[in-house]
């Protein structure tokens, strides 16, 4: 079962699902169909599904790990870059439909509203990761200094469990994001374990 995984048309396949949500939502929205309040269920869900692709990504590493299946990381990048590209929709959804793509309005919301900074900064965080993703950019930086630059990717899981929390916090509602910081925290909790019993073995 697990050796279908590696066959070559799996990834274009990836690719396709991957898309699926982008389709769906702007489809759902252009034929009228995103209930009474579209532009909030279009940023809202373009938001859900950036932290659903974040997961993702994340996930790719430990399932490596314990299948032993060196094809994933060959995921590991395009997922990555589905994150960048959800994130960019969220972000163009929202300045489009809830600021008009008025500089005026769109600056100063995004510097008066904290939940929305977080946000922008965690955006900020995945053009550099996105920009630096190709074998060009690991060839100039180095594998070294490209690595610890694309550690960033739990920075911007952090942030974004922060926006999500903070945008809820007004009504009190922690229950979907409870859910995305556990797998998160959970996600995170694994890499961390890793690092630390890695360090424990190497002789001093
Ligand atoms: C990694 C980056 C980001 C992630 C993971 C993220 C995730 C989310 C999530 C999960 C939601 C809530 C969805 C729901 O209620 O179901 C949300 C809402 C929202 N986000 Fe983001 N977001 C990111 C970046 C941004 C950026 C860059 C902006 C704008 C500058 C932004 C603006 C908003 C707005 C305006 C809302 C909706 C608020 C409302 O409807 O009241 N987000 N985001």
């Amino acid at each position: 079962m697990l050796a279908l995984l590696t066959r070559p048309w799996v990834k274009p396949l990836l690719f396709v699902l991957c898309t699926v949500p982008a389709f769906w939502l702007v489809g759902a929205g252009l034929l009228n169909q995103l209930g009474a309040n579209p532009a909030e269920a279009l940023i809202r869900g373009l938001g859900d599904w950036t932290l659903r692709f974040l997961c993702l990504v994340l996930l790719v590493t430990p399932l490596r790990h314990h299948t032993g299946l060196v094809v994933l990381a060959r995921w590991r990048r395009m997922l990555g870059l589905f994150v960048f590209f959800y994130a960019s929709l969220h972000l163009l959804a929202y300045a489009w439909l809830d600021m008009g793509f008025d500089l005026a309005e769109l600056l100063p919301d995004i510097i008066k509203r904290p939940f929305i900074t977080v946000g922008m900064v965690a955006w900020l965080l995945l053009l550099a990761l996105a920009a630096t993703s190709f074998n060009r950019a690991i060839k100039a930086l180095g594998a070294r200094r490209w690595q610890q630059l694309h550690r960033a990717v739990y920075a911007v899981a952090g942030l974004g469990v922060l926006h999500f929390f903070w945008m809820r916090a007004g009504k009190q509602l922690f229950g979907e994001v409870a859910v995305y910081a556990a797998i998160l925290g959970a996600l995170l909790g694994w890499r961390l374990w890793r690092h630390l019993s890695v360090r424990a073995r190497v002789p001093a």
